[in-house]
C-alpha cells in the first residue's frame, strides 16, 4: 500500500514543537553571558539586526527546503537537486554528534532537580560538581589519557534519559514529538517565568541587571562583537542544520510556514532576553552575598549552570523550591532541544533505509544512546563533551549552513523555486531582499564566523587539552562526519523508501 509522511496535527503543535527545539541551554546560559560580554545593552542592536538579516531568513530557508521537498534534510535537498543529497547527510552528522552530548547535560540538570531538594553541593559547589559529583580526572590535558571508567552516578540518570528521549521518539511525530512540547513548553513558561519574577525580588538584583545592560557604545565599531551576535543566533535558533528542515517536512501542504517562522523567532529571543534578566538579577544576589562585584561572578556555560547557580540557590530563600524551578526548566529545556536533534538522523535513517519507526528509533537511537553513554558517562566525560561540543558547534553547525546556503543558491539556484514555496501559503512574501540576503549576505557572514573559528583553533588549539585529544574528538570527529556523510550519499535508497512516500494533504 501508499504510505503516507507523519504529520503535524496543526498549527499550534509545529510551533510549540520547533520552539521546544529553539529554546534550549543556549537560551539560559550562553545568552546572557554573551550580551555582557559584548557591550551590554548595546549588544540588542546587532543581535536584533543578526536576527532580521540572517536568524530569521535562514530559519525560513529551512522551512522552505523541508516542506516544499518533504523530507529529512538527505530526500529534501535531493528532491531539491539529485546532487544535493550530501549536504543533508553533512548535517545529520553534526546533529549525530550533538546529540551524544547533549543528552549529558540534560541527565545533569536532571540529577541536579533532585539535588536541589537537599542542597546536595553543601557549601563548595565547584568541589561537588567536578570532583565529587562527575568524578571528572581531568583526562587530556597535560599528558593524562583518557578514561571511560564508568561513574555510577553519572551514568545511571543518563540511561534514563536516553530510554525517555527513544521512547518519545518511538512514539511519533504527534503522539510523541508534539506531545512532549504541547505539554513541556508551557510549564516551561510558567516555570521560567516564576524563576525570573523570583530573581527580581532578591536583593542585589538591579547591581546585576546594570551590570547586565548598561551600554557600551564604544563596542558597536568592534567587529567581534557582530561576530558574537550571528554566532548567538545560529546556535539560539538551531538553524542551519537540519533540525527545522525536519521539522517543516511535518507539515501539512498548505501551511503558513513565513507566519510560523516569525513567531518562532520571535518566542525564542523573549525567552532568551527573559533568561538574561532572570540570570544577571541571580548573579547581583550572588555579588551581594559574597560582598564583591557582579564582574567576579559572572560565568556562562557548565560553570554558570553547576557553580554559581547551586551557590545562589543555597543563599537564597525558598532555595529548594528555586533549586527545583531553575534545573528543572534547564532539563526541559535541553530535553525537547535533544528530541530535535535525534530526530534528524532518525527522520533521515528512515527516509533512506524504509524502516520502521520502531526500527530505526531501535538502531540508531541506542547507538547514539551507547556511545553517548560510555564516552560521557566516564570520568573523562567532560573533555570529550568540551571538545565535541566545541567543534561542533562552531564549525560544523556553521560550515553546514553555509555549504548550504552557498549551493543552493549559486549552483543549484534554487532560491525563486524556494520563495515561490513560501509564498504559496505564506502569510507575508519573500522576495528580493529574502534572496539576497541568503544569496549575499549569509555567505560572507557564515565565511567570517568560520574563518575566525577554524583559525583560532589552528593557532590555539582548544581548551587547553592534549593535541591528540583536539585532533581525536575535535577536528576527528568532523572528519568523520564528513567521511559518513559521502559514504552514505554513495549508498542506494531503498527502493520501497520514501523517497515515493505520498505527502499529507
Ligand atoms: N537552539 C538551542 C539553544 O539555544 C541549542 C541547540 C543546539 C538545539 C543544538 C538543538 C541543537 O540552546
Ligand atoms: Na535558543
Amino acid at each position: 500500500g501508499v504510505r503516507i509522511r507523519e504529520s503535524f496535527a496543526g498549527r499550534k503543535a509545529f510551533i510549540l514543537t520547533a520552539i521546544g527545539s529553539a529554546v534550549g541551554l543556549g537560551n539560559i546560559w550562553r545568552f546572557p553571558y554573551i550580551t555582557y560580554e559584548n557591550g551590554g545593552g548595546a549588544f540588542l542592536i546587532p543581535y536584533l539586526i543578526a536576527l532580521l538579516t540572517a536568524g530569521i531568513p535562514i530559519l525560513l530557508f529551512d522551512y522552505a527546503v523541508g516542506h516544499k521537498f518533504r523530507g529529512s534534510p538527505p530526500m529534501a535537498f535531493k528532491r531539491l537537486h539529485p546532487g544535493a543529497e550530501v549536504i543533508g547527510w553533512f548535517q545529520v552528522g553534526i546533529c549525530f554528534l550533538i546529540s551524544i552530548y547533549y543528552a549529558a547535560i540534560i541527565a545533569w540538570a536532571a540529577s541536579y532537580t533532585w539535588f536541589s531538594l537537599s542542597q546536595a553541593w553543601g557549601d563548595d559547589a565547584e568541589g561537588f560538581f567536578f570532583a565529587e559529583y562527575l568524578q571528572y580526572d581531568g583526562g587530556g590535558a597535560e599528558g593524562a589519557g583518557l578514561s571511560v571508567d564508568f561513574v555510577a552516578q553519572v551514568g545511571w540518570p543518563l540511561i534514563a534519559v536516553w530510554a525517555l528521549l527513544l521512547f518519545c521518539l518511538a512514539v511519533g511525530v504527534r503522539r510523541g514529538i508534539a506531545t512532549v512540547s504541547l505539554i513541556g513548553m508551557p510549564v516551561l513558561f510558567v516555570m521560567f517565568a516564576i524563576l525570573v519574577a523570583y530573581s527580581l525580588t532578591l536583593e542585589g538584583a538591579a547591581a546585576g541587571l546594570n551590570a547586565l545592560f548598561t551600554p557600551d557604545w564604544g563596542a558597536l565599531t568592534d567587529a567581534t562583537v557582530w561576530i558574537q551576535a550571528y554566532g548567538q543566533i545560529f546556535f539560539s535558533l538551531s538553524v542551519g542544520f537540519g533540525i527545522m528542515i525536519t521539522y517543516a517536512s511535518y507539515l501539512k501542504r498548505k501551511s503558513n510556514a513565513t507566519g510560523s517562522g516569525l513567531v518562532v523567532g520571535f518566542a525564542n529571543s523573549s525567552f532568551e532576553l527573559l533568561a538574561a534578566i532572570g540570570v544577571f538579577s541571580a548573579l547581583g544576589f550572588l555579588a551581594l552575598a559574597a560582598n564583591t562585584a557582579v564582574d567576579e561572578v559572572v560565568s556562562s556555560g557548565l560553570g554558570l549552570a553547576f557553580v554559581a547557580f547551586p551557590t545562589i540557590i543555597s543563599e537564597a530563600p525558598a532555595s529548594a523550591l528555586v533549586g527545583v524551578l531553575f534545573f528543572g526548566s534547564l532539563t526541559l529545556a535541553g530535553f525537547t532541544s535533544q528530541i530535535s536533534i535525534l530526530e534528524v538522523v532518525i527522520s533521515a535513517v528512515k527516509d533512506k533505509t524504509g524502516w520502521s519507526r520502531g526500527l530505526t528509533v531501535a538502531v540508531v537511537g541506542g547507538s547514539s544512546a551507547i556511545i553517548s553513554i560510555v564516552l560521557i558517562g566516564g570520568v573523562s566525560g567532560v573533555t570529550i563533551l568540551d571538545t565535541v561540543d566545541a567543534f561542533s558547534n562552531n564549525i560544523g553547525i556553521v560550515g553546514g549552513a553555509f555549504v548550504a546556503v552557498l549551493l543552493v543558491a549559486w549552483v543549484f539556484r534554487k532560491m525563486d523555486v524556494l520563495a515561490a514555496g513560501l509564498n504559496a501559503y505564506g502569510s507575508f512574501r519573500v522576495g528580493t531582499v529574502w534572496k539576497a540576503l541568503i544569496g549575499i549576505v549569509l555567505p560572507i557572514v557564515l565565511a567570517v564566523l568560520l574563518y575566525m573559528d577554524i583559525s583560532d583553533k589552528i593557532a590555539e588549539g582548544y581548551g587547553g587539552f592534549d593535541t591528540w585529544v583536539v585532533a581525536t574528538f575535535g577536528w576527528g570527529s568532523l572528519a568523520l562526519v564528513t567521511v559518513l556523510a559521502v559514504v552514505l550519499t554513495l549508498s542506494p535508497w531503498n527502493a520501497r523508501s520514501a523517497m515515493h512516500m505520498e505527502d499529507p494533504e
